[in-house]
């Protein structure tokens, strides 16, 4: 029998969401998309052959032709609709973040906790991009050796017109947040955020992050979301006996006028396709199953890239090195 998704928002990501339950989930089916903007639910709707289109959120998860649920509308609905679908005991991806700040993140968990049962998967989806899984296994097969640093790089064409300066840290990074812990398999223990001096103070300027990890290990994080140039992300593993770089997925490289060169993408969509498809199938076989793939996050995972995004905020607006304190880990989550 088919899963019968509904995807919250169709906006760029719920779009694609959409487009991967429709065009490349076997065993799903797009039930129905929503999205306050009547137009923009319909257009996907007619598009990717969705049976129903609706504008109210709120009514989605009590729908008794809905199984599970995707949810790609803005950050600050992310918490609510959480809670409602938890409350039907429905499966969730939910985009990150979880909730747009710790305090909403801490609900989440409390509300899975009370159902008994992990319901949720929270859109990190680098942990299913093949370089970085390789990077992880790579590391964990001792290639290496011990892990010592990570250098981490995340940059935008241009920041969008509502952006401001803290989301570089509290929007952007914390893709950065979540992958530090998941290559390194360790906690953080405090974030120090640096800006350099020479930027147009109009604009959304350049983040570079030192984050320390529980397992004593450095991150440094560039996030700069007016880079011009193209969506870019970098990443490279220095361990004591060698390092591991991270390779975009190029599949041309043009050869004209005395030069050589790739091609950038415009945005993050075909920098990690291959990652939302798996991070999507993975999701739908734990709603078939009722078991999580390993490298899934959790409505902890999600925690942690809050916590740590609000220290570096805090870091930001201080000038001073944050350390961070998490509650206990429920044991649902062990
Ligand atoms: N995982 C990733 O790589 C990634 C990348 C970008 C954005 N995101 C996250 O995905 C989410 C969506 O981002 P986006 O870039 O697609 O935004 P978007 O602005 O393009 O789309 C959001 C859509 O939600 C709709 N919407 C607003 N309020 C709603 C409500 N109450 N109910 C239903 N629909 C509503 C809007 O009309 C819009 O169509 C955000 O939480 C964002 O942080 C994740």
């Amino acid at each position: 029998m088919s899963i019968r998704i509904a995807v919250i928002g169709t906006g760029i990501m719920g779009w694609a969401h959409a487009r991967i339950v429709a065009e490349d989930m076997p065993g799903a089916e797009l039930k129905v998309v929503c999205d306050a903007d009547f137009s923009k639910a319909r257009r996907v709707a007619d598009e990717l052959g969705a049976s129903d289109v609706s504008t109210d959120a709120s009514t989605i998860a009590a729908r008794e032709d809905v199984d599970a649920v995707i949810i790609a509308s803005p950050d600050a609905t992310h918490p609510t609709l959480c809670l409602e679908t938890i409350r039907h005991r429905k499966f969730i991806l939910c985009e990150k973040p979880l909730a747009p700040d710790v305090k909403g993140c801490l609900e989440v968990i409390e509300a899975e906790t009370a159902a008994g049962r992990r319901l949720v998967q929270v859109g990190f989806m680098r942990r299913f991009d093949p370089s970085y899984v390789e990077m992880k296994s790579e590391l964990r097969e001792g290639v290496v050796g011990s892990a010592l640093m990570l250098h981490c790089v995340h940059r935008n064409v241009s920041a969008p017109p509502d952006f401001k300066g803290f989301m570089a840290v509290s929007n952007s990074a914390p893709h950065e947040f979540d992958i530090a812990r998941y290559v390194l398999d360790t906690d953080i223990a405090a974030i120090s955020v640096f800006q350099p001096k020479g930027f147009d103070a109009k604009t959304v300027a350049p983040i570079f992050m030192v984050v320390e990890t529980t397992g004593g290990q450095l991150v440094n994080i560039e996030v700069n979301n007016n880079a011009g140039y193209g969506y870019d992300v970098r990443g490279e593993l220095v361990g004591a006996a060698g390092s591991i770089t991270l390779a975009a997925p190029i599949h041309t490289r043009v050869n004209a006028d005395l030069a050589s060169f790739e091609r950038y993408p415009v945005d993050w969509i075909p920098r990690f396709a291959d990652a939302y498809r798996l991070q999507n199938k993975a999701w739908l076989r734990a709603v078939q199953t009722g078991s999580w793939h390993p490298d899934a996050a959790s409505c902890w995972d999600g925690y942690w890239a809050s916590l740590v995004a609000e220290a570096g905020v805090k870091a930001l607006e201080t000038k001073s090195r944050v350390q961070l304190n998490a509650v206990e880990r429920p044991p649902i989550y062990a």
